[in-house]
């Protein structure tokens, strides 16, 4: 199976109030709950994928067992910790102009005796995972190498480890050379101090990765695509040119298809398409981490996969 780590998962909330603005009584038009957290995102894409998944990670108080409830609700396993602090709930407001107000709690302070027992926890479930992904900033409370020790962790059971993070915790997280890693441009220009990195540097980068140890390299533009290294081979995708509605979980939705491909063993061109074309899907939808399996082949049309 694939398990996919989520340290500080939500409740999402999104209300659709039209007119609205501070200082105001609101009457909500309609609204949705759903389970949020980049690692849910994950787990939701791989479902619809149809491959196995079970989302793990920290959980605590009434928002905690809401979670739990919600990806029920959507047939996903889960395995959570619990922990003594309440799960945080993210609000997004969105008015008739499509302007969204977003509300987000920082989520509960996890301690060091509650990281060490998810350890063990996540030892467990790692043993029976193929992949491990981890996702997502860290929570309030846990050093910044935390994934550093839990993607050592997960690789000495077999489990392999894909990283999607920024920041402090993805520059530990690389140092712990993981299966795949998949930071956007900025996240890699944030952590190599520089303010636009071409593309040729770039690939030196990712050549540096990939000799330190890392399998598989994946460096994303948006909607100009990526670059990806995978053992000793290069290319560059485009996506097709789409009028997005919501990109945000785009790289959730990328993340979870590539490891679906993986999990699958296809043959690696077939399944970068695969996965740009479920990013794109979840770009055509309002909500992150949806993919639509229906129009996942329309959108594999407008595909430009490159060889380097
Ligand atoms: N506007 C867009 N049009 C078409 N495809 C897109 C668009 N935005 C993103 N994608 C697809 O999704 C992939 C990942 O997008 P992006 O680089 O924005 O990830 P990200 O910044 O990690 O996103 P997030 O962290 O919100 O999940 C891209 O490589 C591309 O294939
Ligand atoms: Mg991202």
């Amino acid at each position: 199976m694939i398990t996919t780590v989520t340290l500080n998962p939500a409740i999402d909330i999104t209300y659709y109030i039209p007119a609205f603005q501070s200082n105001q009584i609101h009457r909500v038009d309609s609204m949705y709950k759903e389970p949020g957290g980049k690692g849910i995102n994950v787990a939701k894409v791989i479902k619809t994928l149809k491959a196995p998944v079970m989302v793990t990670g920290m959980i605590g108080g009434n928002n905690g067992r809401t979670i739990c409830h919600l990806l029920d609700s959507y047939s996903i396993s889960h395995d959570f910790q619990p922990i003594s602090g309440e799960s945080r709930l993210c609000l997004n407001i969105i008015d008739q102009h499509s302007h969204q107000t977003e509300i987000l709690e920082q989520g509960p302070v996890v301690s060091e005796k509650e990281l060490g027992i998810f350890k063990g926890h996540l030892e467990e479930l790692s043993k029976k995972s193929s992949f491990v992904i981890f996702s997502g900033s860290l929570p309030a409370g846990a050093p910044q190498y935390a994934y550093g020790e839990l993607i050592d962790l997960v690789q000495h059971h077999g489990a392999k480890a894909i990283v999607d993070t920024s920041g402090k915790a993805l520059e530990f997280a690389l140092a712990a050379k993981p299966f795949m890693v998949k930071p956007n441009i900025n996240e890699v220009q944030e952590i190599y101090n520089q303010k636009k990195l071409t593309k040729e540097e770039i690939w030196k980068i990712i050549e540096s990765w990939h000799a330190s140890g890392i399998t598989a390299s994946i460096v994303s533009y948006g909607a100009e695509g990526m670059m990806v290294r995978i053992d000793e081979q290069q290319w560059t995708i485009n996506p097709p040119v789409v009028k997005a509605v919501n990109t945000v979980g785009c790289g959730d939705a990328l993340v979870g298809a590539l490891a679906v491909g993986f999990y699958n063993h296809l043959p690696y061109e077939e399944y970068l398409i695969n996965a740009t074309a479920a990013a794109v899907s979840n770009a055509m939808e309002k909500q992150a981490g949806k993919v639509n399996i229906e129009r996942i082949d329309q959108y594999k049309q407008g595909i430009i996969l490159k060889k380097e």
